[in-house]
């Protein structure tokens, strides 16, 4: 059955008007709010889309509003782009309320690995019911740095809530402990089972496939969640650092050894701005002033960004903190985040996951991902690690199960789509399941290779498109693909498929958007503007949905 797109939304910005395609979409959806949606308009002229933006549209950058009262929570956060740098996403969030500021410092991965989105974790600094200002992974020190500059503003202001209509929920009572296992603030113990290399030898990846057992938990889980992990830093670095510090493993840190508190206490990765205000106390002269410009943010050696914790300590030899003093200048050890590659209803008991282990290397020492490489090799079979579900918001399988669904997963990112498909599989949902996958080498890095080969032998997997991007000169991605079958996928579309990205937030996720802008563009016949209208309003009824990282 053919469904008739629902109406793009109308333009009321004019072409020529200086705005991107997504500003110039989130423009449009604004008045299309504020004046009703009309199938026929007429675009506005510059003049009049100016006086309605209240600023100048040709050119000059639009007027900073004055403080609003209201939180700006309409306010279509146009800088929601984690491919967006940090300086752009700052200058379009320039003088909405401190609240939307924060926000735009967020990596904007909506990855829930702080324990929030983007937007509640900014409400809940604003709000002051959460004080941690590092919990943003993706955002790393940038976000840090931002949100301690923005903070500093918060703490200046008289004390002042946000008038919204409706309590925002960091307004709201912050709710008790979250049952055991639900969130990264309650994680419970479970069972290590087993990691098995999904390359084959030769491959440059060196992906996992790992087992969970959830024995004795109580949790449970639906495809398209996501799992947390506690790791514990490589036993070998946590040693290189009590060397570079002179320090005894067994020094007393409260009731646990400096050792202990090494391991699975704080974060060994980049070296925090703290660390190097503490070094610049404990140093003098030019190693000062150094250390006091790093503290800051500045880069006197160009090598800032090389400075791990351990690196710090070799670049300034011979201080010798308080151990206290040294673990609270560091980062607390932050769990990370994995999409589940399992289905509870084909796989009872147990969760996978899927994933990628991060080694490289500077100035000769191999560095590690610290997660990634704890359940890649260093966690044993039998081992207790600490774990949490975290539920998706906004990625799940349709609710229909007769819709059809188009899966876009290169690498990892064909994690929660092999989810999706055991669950489909074991409840045999009559949709058809179409997926894109892609990695750099068909003979190395075809990730579950059987039992997609079986699946689309069977039927039940309708589709399988694959994009190798090193087996030949020229690059092959999914994107590619998309394209070549651009007039079966606007098929699927127009028969109500819902479409799924996971993967790359950086470059994959977006370059897959612009595919299917395209797509619908030329085969949906209609202008680029109104195709990226057609893009938003699939977004904005969870008929496309994204997971990425
Ligand atoms: C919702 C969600 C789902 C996810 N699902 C998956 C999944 O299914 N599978 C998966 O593998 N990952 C997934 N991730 C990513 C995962 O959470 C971790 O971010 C990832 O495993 C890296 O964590 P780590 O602790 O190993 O590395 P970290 O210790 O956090 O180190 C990673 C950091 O190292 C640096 N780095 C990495 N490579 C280089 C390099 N070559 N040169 C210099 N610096 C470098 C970068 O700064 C990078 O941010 C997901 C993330 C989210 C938010
Ligand atoms: N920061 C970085 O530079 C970087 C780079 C890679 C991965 N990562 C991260 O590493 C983690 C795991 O990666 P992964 O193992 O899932 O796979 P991956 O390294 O992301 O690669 C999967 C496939 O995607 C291809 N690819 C690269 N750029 C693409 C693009 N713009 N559009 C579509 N496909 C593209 C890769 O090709 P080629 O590699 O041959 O180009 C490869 O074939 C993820 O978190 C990812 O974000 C980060």
């Amino acid at each position: 059955m053919s469904i008739t797109p629902r109406p793009p939304i109308p333009s009321f910005i004019p072409e020529s008007a200086p705005f991107t395609v997504e500003q110039r979409t989130w423009l449009n959806g604004l008045f299309a709010g504020l004046f009703g949606l009309q199938e026929s308009v007429t675009p506005l002229s510059n003049a009049e889309a100016a006086k309605l933006l209240g600023g100048l549209i040709d050119g000059a950058a639009l007027p900073a509003p004055a403080e609003a009262e209201d939180d700006g929570a309409d306010d279509g956060a146009p800088w929601h782009d984690p491919a967006m740098p940090m300086p752009d996403r700052m200058k379009l969030a320039e003088g909405r309320p401190l609240p939307r500021r924060l926000m735009a410092a967020m990596a904007q991965q909506d990855c829930s690995q702080c324990g929030y989105n983007c937007k509640d974790y900014a409400d809940a600094l604003f709000a002051k019911s959460e004080k941690r200002l590092n919990l943003c992974v993706p955002g790393g020190k940038e976000t840090s740095r931002m949100l301690k500059q923005l903070y500093q503003e918060l703490d200046a202001a008289p004390a002042a809530a946000p008038a919204a209509a409706t309590p925002t929920v960091a307004e709201q009572p912050k709710p008790a402990l979250a049952a055991p296992g639900r969130s990264r603030d309650n994680p419970v113990y479970a069972t290590f089972l087993s990691r098995r290399r999904l390359n084959k030898p030769g491959s440059e990846k060196e992906t996992w496939h790992i087992e969970i057992d959830l024995a004795g938990t109580d949790l449970d889980y639906v495809v398209g969640d996501s799992f947390g992990i506690f790791p514990a830093n490589d036993p070998v670095l946590v040693s290189s650092v009590l060397a570079a510090l002179d320090v005894p493993a067994d020094f007393p840190i409260g009731d646990r050894t400096f050792r202990e508190v090494l391991t699975d206490g704080v974060s060994l990765s980049p070296a925090p701005d703290m660390l190097f205000e503490l070094i610049s106390y404990l140093t003098g002269g030019e190693r000062r002033q150094k250390a006091k410009r790093l503290a800051a943010g500045d880069d006197p050696d160009g090598d800032a960004a090389k400075l791990d914790v351990l690196a710090a300590l070799h670049k300034f030899p011979g201080i010798r903190p308080d151990p206290e003093a040294f673990i609270e200048a560091l980062d607390p050890l932050q769990p990370r985040v994995y999409s589940i590659s399992s289905s509870l209803t084909s796989n009872p008991g147990r969760v996978s996951l899927t994933v990628d282990a991060v080694r490289y290397e500077i100035d000769k020492r191999t560095r590690l991902g610290v997660c990634s490489t704890f359940v890649g090799g260093r966690v044993a079979a039998s081992d207790r690690i600490r774990v949490y579900v975290q539920k998706a918001q906004h990625f799940a399988l349709p609710d229909d199960p007769s819709k059809p669904i188009i899966m876009i997963g290169p690498g990892t990112g064909i994690a929660p789509f092999r989810a999706f498909l055991h669950e489909r599989q074991a409840i045999k949902a009559p949709g058809r399941n179409w997926l894109f996958f892609g990695h750099q080498r068909s003979d190395h890095d075809f990730f579950y290779e059987d039992e997609l080969v079986a699946m689309r032998t069977a039927g039940f997997l309708t589709r399988l498109t694959l994009a190798w991007s090193r087996d030949s000169k020229e690059k092959i991605y999914v994107q590619h693909r998309m394209r070549e079958v651009g007039r079966d996928l606007w098929s699927w579309i127009n028969d109500g498929a819902h479409i799924y990205v996971c993967g790359d937030a950086l470059r994959m996720a977006k370059d897959v958007e612009t595919a299917l802008t395209d797509i619908v563009a030329e085969h949906g016949r209609l202008p680029p503007a109104d195709a990226a209208g057609f893009v938003a309003e699939l977004k904005a009824s969870d008929r496309y949905q994204a997971d990425v990282y």
